[in-house]
């Protein structure tokens, strides 16, 4: 079959590669229908998350139809099922499952030892996302193995098109649980900086759970275009002042809750020398990450607010003001998304019409069209949001 392959930095390549087969009762192979590029790939793209090897297939948002199920699925699934597969694999069965708590599932990541030792305990295995989670082939390709596939999948109706449902497998209810975790109330003003995908998922998201005034923070100017037609106030930071223009919208007092759609890759700009700095600790490898959004947040959250982290942190970050993050009593919420918890409600709302994720699409190519498009896609040329590739 095709599928994108990381060779290495800023190298994929669209490659002819072995096809998945069963290799456990509880896998199921599903052909790839739409797959998408997460912000999360471009990490991957630049290198920054260790354990990606040569021959690894991209890719961790992705639906399609099953063709082959093991003996092992139990009837949760059949051939022909048309499913959306959530980023995280998950068992369905550990502890942390029956919590909820999907992305750290307890069972799926078969390199376990390897993320105990990194980060203390195991997360969940993860499609297409280095061997800390488990170096599973991911979905950029026209097949995708599905392991604990009875458990790890969203069965969606023929009535909405791939477009209104492929999201449902990490951006969408990424943006939203970043939004849940603010515990929104309709007095507060919610600041979400970053209006890429993840970004956008969570200014719709906020509105939706009442937020009294949503503003949005980036410098591209179709992104902040995006943001402000779903109800967004925005503020470009090469123009403006973020901390000066979130204090005169909240007369003096800072938004009550802060969401960094960004992560470990903020821009680096002379007009914020730390994040001159970060990127030279990065590359001389005494940092792994650029928290220059987590910082701005901690200074400008109001006291007694919540800071809300979708965007992925890999490693060690410095200069992080816990005097201030302390002093202000504010709450730190974060983690891979827990997909299959919002799952649901998610669905029932697209079904309703309170929102369409496809927005965000600006680009549809082929698999083949996959290597470029990762470019496109990390310059944001040709005004490139999202894309979604067609195996
Ligand atoms: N927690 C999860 O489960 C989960 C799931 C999906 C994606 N993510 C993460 O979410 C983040 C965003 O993903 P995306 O697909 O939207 O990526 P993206 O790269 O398209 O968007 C990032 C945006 O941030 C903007 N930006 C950079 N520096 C900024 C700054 N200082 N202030 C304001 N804006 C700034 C960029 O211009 C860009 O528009 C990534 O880190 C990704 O890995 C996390
Ligand atoms: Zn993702
Ligand atoms: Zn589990």
């Amino acid at each position: 079959m095709r599928a994108l392959v990381w060779h290495g930095k800023e190298d994929i390549r669209c490659d002819t590669v072995t096809d998945p087969e069963i290799e456990h009762p509880r896998d199921a192979i599903v052909k790839v229908t739409s797959c998408a590029i997460c912000g999360s790939d471009l990490h991957l793209f630049h290198n920054f998350i260790p354990a990606m090897m040569p021959g690894d297939i991209m890719g961790h948002e992705m639906m399609g139809e099953v063709v082959e199920v093991g003996s092992g699925v139990n009837g949760h699934l059949k051939k022909g099922d048309r499913v959306v597969v959530p980023f995280t694999i998950i068992c369905g069965e550990c502890n942390q499952c029956r919590r909820g708590n999907f992305s750290v599932c307890e069972r799926t990541n078969r390199n376990k030892n390897l993320a105990d030792k990194v980060f203390g305990h195991t997360t969940a295995g993860l499609f297409g996302y280095t061997h800390l989670t488990g170096g599973y082939p991911g979905g950029q390709a026209e097949y995708v193995r599905v392991p604990f596939a009875d458990a790890t999948h969203i069965k969606v109706p023929d009535s909405l098109t791939d477009e209104q449902v492929l999201f449902l497998g990490d951006i969408f209810p990424t943006g939203w649980q970043a939004a849940v975790q603010c515990d929104i109330e309709p007095t507060d003003t919610v600041a979400i900086w970053g209006c890429g995908p993840v970004g956008q998922m969570a200014i719709r998201s906020a509105i939706l759970l009442g937020a009294k005034q949503v503003i949005a923070i980036d410098c591209l100017p179709e992104r902040l275009g995006m943001a402000e037609a779903g109800g967004a106030i925005t503020i470009n930071f090469d123009d403006d002042s973020v901390v000066e223009r979130l204090n005169d919208l909240t007369e003096g007092k800072g938004p009550e809750k802060c969401i960094d759609c960004i992560g470990m890759e903020a821009h680096v700009t002379p007009s914020a020398p730390d994040t001159v700095l970060d990127r030279a600790k990065q590359m001389m490898m005494m940092e792994s990450d650029r928290p220059h959004v987590l910082r701005q947040m901690i200074y400008v959250c109001r006291p007694g607010g919540i800071i809300s982290i979708p965007g992925v942190y890999s490693g060690l970050a410095d200069k992080i003001p816990l005097g201030q993050l302390m002093n202000k009593g504010l709450t730190i919420r974060t983690g891979q998304t827990h997909v299959n918890r919002w799952t649901d409600d998610l669905l029932r709302r697209i079904e309703e019409g309170q929102i369409d994720p496809s927005f965000v699409i600006t680009h549809t190519v082929s698999l083949e069209d996959g290597p470029e498009m990762y470019r496109v896609f990390r310059d944001k040329q040709d005004n490139c949001i999202k894309v979604v590739l067609k195996p």
